[in-house]
């Protein structure tokens, strides 16, 4: 079964052709960050434009690079949240009318749920049962996944997600959008440990997170004085030591009260190389590991869509029949079955 994957939750479009008994057989994805870098953030209407703009092409280049065209797409699968209620549309509008066209089956897919499931997509994939962390912009959760569609929470964050902090950390250091790949690139040159941060959390006996406080802790040392180039590094790499120590450490936590040896880690702060070191590190110290996407699905893509879509139809889901729909904004994963 062909599989064709629709993501449009944000800022990027995806789109890619999932074969279940081959695997992936393209994928492509357009990145706005050119588009919004601008306005230092994400423009939702501008997003929901560009999409409109990207969707075809993508789906073109996709089928070209699977050898196949749009007769061989068994299914659709798409983002219809969480995400911007605009961008979800325009993804969802285009895989509805694609599917009816076609006289295909439809589904519409949950966003985190692409991102938990991504690491299966990989040669070395993990095995049921598994601790997910998922760390992207929007959220910060450890979850047990028993299966396709049984997701526990076990914790989230209070506040800020992490690539949130990331973010929005990166802007007061003056770094561009987004702030996360680059505030990591700041930090490689810095010393952790001259600036002192708080791990916010870390012992609070749960698998909660928090991480509003930590910005302000930055924004209170980059006010006390001005910053030199080598300051700013060097509150970056503690902002980094912060953020990973505490994900390493409950995500490993997690892993221990479940007696679970398999860490999942998706989400674009999955792509991280001091939090992939920690996890690393910890894991194989409990006798785990830790299985991540390839690096280029760590970030928002169609194949993540795809695959998901598959697991679920493969399961039995029942898909719309082209028709009406509606997208969620808000869309607690916790609520899927
Ligand atoms: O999963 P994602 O692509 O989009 C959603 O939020 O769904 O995650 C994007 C987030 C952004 O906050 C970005 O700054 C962060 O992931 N990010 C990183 C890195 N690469 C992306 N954060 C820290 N280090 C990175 N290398
Ligand atoms: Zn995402």
């Amino acid at each position: 079964m062909k599989v064709l994957g629709i993501e449009s939750s944000c800022d990027e479009t995806g789109v890619a052709l999932y074969d279940t008994e081959r695997g992936l057989l393209g994928h492509a994805v357009h990145t706005q960050v050119a588009m919004h870098e601008a306005y230092g953030g994400v423009v939702p209407e501008l997003a929901s434009r560009d999409h409109i703009r990207r969707l075809i092409p993508l789906l073109e280049r996709v089928l070209a690079e699977a050898g196949s065209t749009r007769q061989d797409i068994d299914a659709i699968a798409y983002t219809a949240g969480p995400g911007l209620a605009g961008a979800l549309l325009v993804g969802a509008s285009f895989a509805e009318s694609l599917a009816l066209a076609l006289g295909v089956p439809v589904l519409p897919v949950h966003h985190l749920e692409g991102h938990l499931l991504s690491p299966l997509l990989a040669d070395d994939a993990p095995s049921f049962p598994f601790i997910a962390l998922l760390v992207s912009g929007g959220h910060t959760q450890l979850m047990r996944v028993a299966r396709v569609g049984d997701y526990q929470l076990l914790g989230e964050s209070l506040d800020d997600a992490a690539g949130e902090a990331f973010d929005k950390t990166a802007k007061l250091l003056g770094l561009g959008y987004p702030g996360g790949p680059a505030l990591a690139k700041l930090a490689e040159s810095g010393k952790p440990g001259r600036y002192k941060l708080p791990r916010p959390m870390l012992n609070s006996g749960d698998l909660s997170f928090s991480f509003s406080g930590l910005k302000t802790a930055v924004l209170t040392a980059a006010r006390a004085r001005e910053l030199s180039e080598a300051d700013r590094a060097d509150l970056a790499a503690e902002f980094q030591e912060a953020v990973t120590e505490v994900l390493a450490a409950k995500a490993v936590a997690a892993c221990r009260q479940h007696r679970l040896s398999s860490l999942v880690v998706a989400g674009g702060v999955g792509a991280n190389r001091r939090l992939r070191e920690r996890l690393d590190a910890a894991m194989a110290k409990i006798g785990g590991r830790v299985f991540y996407p390839e690096l280029e699905l760590c970030t928002d893509n169609g194949a993540m869509i795809a695959f998901a879509g598959s697991q679920r139809l493969l399961q039995g889901a029942a898909p719309d029949r082209g028709g009406a729909f509606a997208v969620r904004p808000r869309w607690p994963l916790d609520e899927l079955s």
